[in-house]
């Protein structure tokens, strides 16, 4: 019932005001994340929820199999933001076994602007084509596809202008790479970090 989640939001409004008096006044005057978390538009990874952040610390950007498109003009602001105005010290792009935006990329069906969305799952799997093909086992095959097409975000977030100029301005924000598995819950780090460890 659509309701409830007003009636859901009172209540978790009032909670955190009995919690802390100030706590929206202070969240409404200062947004100050260092984190950026560019991930996939599933319901079931929701950023917040699965890496303890309070509202406030981490600015959120999903779409549909967490894609660094380098023309997408609404990836482009959000990092701009990020990186120039919020001065976020580190970007995760988080993608997810099982993601249905790998596996539509793969399956050889047509589904629409989505298919446009995904060219760059399928470039990856051209890419990585020798590899893949040692997985006999589907499902370990997207899996491999997934942190493949994750470990490229994370390099293509690196060649962006937007993180470029930020090195040369001396800056040192670190790009990782994660993958979430929907069925234990866990985040897997693919050491596959851009940009100077400190
Ligand atoms: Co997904």
């Amino acid at each position: 019932m659509i309701k409830e989640l007003l009636d859901h939001n009172k209540v978790w409004a009032a909670g955190k005001v009995a919690d802390d008096p100030e706590y929206f006044n202070r969240l409404s005057e200062l947004q100050a994340p260092d984190y950026l978390w560019i991930g996939c538009s599933d319901s079931r990874v929701p950023a917040n929820v699965i890496t303890g952040l309070e509202p406030g610390e981490v600015f959120v950007h999903r779409n549909v199999a967490n894609l660094v498109h380098p023309g997408d003009i609404n990836m482009l602001s959000v990092l701009e933001h990020a990186v120039d105005t919020l001065k976020v010290k580190h970007i995760i792009v988080c993608g997810h076994y099982g993601c249905g935006g790998i596996s539509a990329a793969m399956d050889g069906h047509q589904h629409g602007v989505i298919d446009h969305w995904l060219q760059p799952v399928r470039d990856i799997a051209v890419q990585y084509a020798g590899v893949l093909a040692s997985f006999e086992d589907e499902e370990a095959r997207l899996n491999r596809l997934c942190e493949l097409t994750i470990e490229a975000q994370v390099q293509g977030l690196a060649r962006t202008p937007i993180i470029q100029a930020s090195r040369q301005r001396g800056e040192n924000i670190q790009i990782h790479g994660w993958v979430y598995g929907l069925t234990n819950g866990l985040l897997n780090d693919l050491h596959c970090c851009n940009g100077a460890q400190k």
